[in-house]
């Protein structure tokens, strides 16, 4: 048996009222063999806080004449990006944002996707620029992402945004995903700092991204960041020295076993597998990279899936656009 005092501070600092948190979620009472359970790092919690500060900074625009908008671009009928692309419009809307969501046939030829691109990087309603990926296969990735406005890149995918973040400039965008992680990991009260982070995952998305900004010399990151991938040899080794492990690698549900971590890690869970479930209504339930009933048992702290990283993004992204908003104001 193991007991927990959870007692939430409600403090004027909100940063200070999650660390408060953590402290007492540590302090536990048991016996040496009482299997220990992780306290959970959820995503809505803290995307709620980060909306809250975003409708104060969004009324302050709007006192001046701005109101932050964001195009999203999908081209194809990719029924994941369609979802995708619809909440990213129902997000902004409920900040009371301007959206604007254009929608082309799967065979629309990227020189209209780049005429499209130039029009919108021209558009002064338009802060924030994302084309949904993946494009469709006679469409070149890398030409797209170029091509939007650095300023509008709130998807941080051109090589510029990329280069910021690795340098630490701060006057960049970084990518919604490792963003919200980053995001998670201070206001949870489990700060980088010091700390051994192993990633799972090189993708230009989300391990190579959030390597480049945890590493940073700033107080919201500091770590020894450690990336492995398909490729690393004893992997196990390599997660069992991680103090905060992340599993951005899309290898299948239940990847991450306890075998795998140490006890006291903070694991932030990446991962979306359909696992076949025959009692839910849509046939499949959705889980992570981790075994989470397993892994709970061992962590400190653990996301889970649905509920941990996936709340996060979406805020992050319109985080980005109303950044892109007060950027070009000041300009
Ligand atoms: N497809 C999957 N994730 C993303 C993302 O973060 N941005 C864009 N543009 N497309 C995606």
């Amino acid at each position: 048996m193991s007991y927990r005092l959870d007692i939430t501070f409600h403090g004027p600092h909100q940063q200070f009222r999650y660390r408060i948190e953590h402290l007492l979620f540590s302090v536990r009472i048991g016996s040496r063999d009482d299997p220990m359970t992780a306290s959970l790092i959820e995503g809505k919690p803290i995307a709620d806080e980060i909306r809250k500060e975003l409708r104060e900074r969004i009324a302050r625009l709007k006192e001046k004449g701005v109101v932050p908008g964001l195009a999203v671009v999908l081209v194809g009928e990719d029924a994941a990006s369609q979802t995708y692309v619809r909440m990213k419009g129902k997000a902004s809307e409920e900040l009371g944002m301007y959206s604007q969501t254009i929608l082309k046939p799967i065979n629309f030829p990227e020189e209209e996707l780049l005429r499209l691109i130039d029009g919108l990087n021209a558009d002064p309603t338009v802060h924030g620029i994302l084309v949904q990926l993946p494009l469709p296969p006679h469409i070149d990735e890398r030409k797209v992402l170029v091509r939007i406005d650095p300023r509008k890149d709130v998807d941080a995918f051109h090589p510029i945004n990329v280069g910021k973040i690795l340098i630490g400039d701060h006057s960049g965008f970084m990518p919604a995903t490792p963003y919200g992680i980053q995001e998670m990991l201070i206001r949870s009260g489990n700060p980088p700092t010091g700390k051994h982070v192993v990633i799972l995952g090189r993708s230009n998305i989300v391990g190579k991204p959030l390597a480049a900004m945890l590493m940073q010399k700033d107080e919201r990151a500091n770590a020894t960041v450690t990336i492995c991938h398909s490729k690393t040899r004893n992997l196990a080794d390599i997660t069992r020295t991680a103090d905060i492990l992340i599993s951005a690698m899309g290898a299948g549900a239940a990847f991450v076993t306890a075998d795998m971590v140490k006890p006291g890690v903070v694991v932030i869970d990446v991962g979306s597998n359909r696992v076949p479930d025959k009692s839910s209504p849509r046939g499949y339930r959705l889980a992570g990279d981790v075994d989470f009933e397993a892994v709970k048992l061992k962590a400190l702290a653990i996301t889970p899936v649905p509920g941990g990283v996936g709340p996060m993004t979406i805020v992050m992204l319109m985080r980005n656009t109303v950044k892109a908003a007060e950027m070009m104001l000041e300009q």
